[in-house]
């Protein structure tokens, strides 16, 4: 009997015992973000997340984002909004797939259409998860710029989608502010390029593309895309449950050509990051301040410095979340495409810093949260 038992110990130990190391280790491999290199998740592989963005809930990180697949095709969704989990934000577990695309051709989200730079809030009110993102319908290219929107019950989804639609239809912004009032839109005698295409799209509702969402300390959300073919962005408020727009509007750098924005408040200002407009190729980083959320919102220029930083490293930005264990400091993340091969994509995440009120995001090869602490 004893030896039977002895015998059944061992067999545990050789069989068990690698799996449970393995686990153990799996979980801890990374204690630094390495930028611009290949990142794996729990599995061993390359975290597949683009153009996402980072949700935290009592401690815990979720990281959404388009999973990709190789080649020409996987710019489109061919499959949906990756999500993984982190308590670290260095170690990843894939938690697999959020939102599914559909295999309802018919569907909005039919497998093969264009979902871009999802981002997911807490209602807390609802107590739902709501996720945002730019959709183009399928076989369509970029023409339909649409809003999509679905919800999820737990932070891992499933989300079900809701609908999509562009915003603000028949509604004119609002300007809050001496600065938005001289830039006011006339249909009547449109004043430039942007504002013809602000006027024709008035009927439908206005073009969303690249875009992000972001909710300020009062539970209030906002959805801030790239609008009127990528001229201008709009910052829309959205409903109390997160799930439509109010009708409430400002148009921010009219003509400019802003894309990939993300938002964050310090210190109880705004500060807003963009990108220029050059498709997967990197350009200029910009950034933006303002008092108020509804603006105005001040133009400051690349907040990019050193080597590399008049192509933004060779990224484009898409989320800005506040580090863990510190007051108030910030980590950008950014997007390295590769539109030949999607999957390749790379991550760079970098510290954002404060020097004399101006933001400043510099070049990092190896980094970890004690930054902040130096
Ligand atoms: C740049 C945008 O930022 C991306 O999200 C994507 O829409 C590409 N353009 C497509 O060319």
């Amino acid at each position: 009997m004893l030896l039977n038992l002895k015998k059944v110990f061992t067999i545990f130990l050789v069989l068990f015992l690698p799996l449970i190391f393995h686990h153990a280790f799996a979980q801890q491999r990374y204690n630094n973000f390495k930028p611009g290199k290949i990142w794996e998740d729990n599995k061993g592989k390359h975290i597949n997340a683009h153009g996402g963005g980072v949700t935290e809930i009592d401690g815990v990180y979720y990281w959404y984002g388009e999973h990709k697949v190789a080649g020409n095709i996987g710019n489109t969704a061919q499959v949906g909004v990756h999500c993984y989990s982190s308590k670290d934000l260095y170690n990843w577990k894939d938690e697999g797939i959020a939102l599914k695309v559909s295999d309802d051709l018919s569907s909005d989200i039919a497998k093969g259409c264009i979902l871009e730079r999802p981002k997911v809030v807490f209602n807390k009110r609802t107590k739902k998860f709501v996720m945002w993102f730019h959709l183009e319908l399928l076989g369509k290219g970029y023409e339909a710029a649409r809003a999509g929107v679905a919800i999820a019950d737990r932070a891992s989804g499933p989300f079900l989608f809701a609908r999509s639609y562009r915003p603000n239809p028949n509604k004119l912004p609002v300007y809050p502010n001496a600065e938005s009032q001289k830039q006011a839109v006339n249909c009547s005698s449109p004043a430039n390029k942007s504002d013809g295409f602000f006027c024709r799209d008035m009927p439908g509702g206005q073009m969303a593309r690249d875009m992000t969402v972001y909710v300020d300390d009062d539970g209030k959300a906002y959805h801030i895309f790239s609008s009127e073919e990528n001229f201008t962005l709009h910052l829309a408020e959205l409903s109390d449950d997160y799930l439509s727009h109010t009708g409430k509007f400002i148009r921010i750098y009219i003509g400019q050509q802003t894309e990939a924005p993300a938002l964050f408040k310090k210190d109880g200002k705004y500060y807003m990051v963009g990108s220029g407009c050059t498709g997967w190729a990197p350009n200029p980083a910009r950034w933006f301040v303002a008092d108020s959320i509804w603006g105005p919102w001040k133009y400051m220029g690349n907040p990019c410095i050193g080597e590399g930083s008049a192509l933004t490293f060779g990224g484009q930005s898409t989320h800005i979340f506040k580090a863990p264990g510190t007051k108030n400091q910030f980590i950008f993340m950014a997007d390295q495409w590769t539109p030949k091969n999607p999957i390749d994509g790379k991550y760079l995440w970098l510290p954002i810093d404060f020097n004399e009120g101006k933001m400043e995001i510099s070049w990092n090869d190896r980094w970890d949260l004690s930054v902040w602490k130096k």
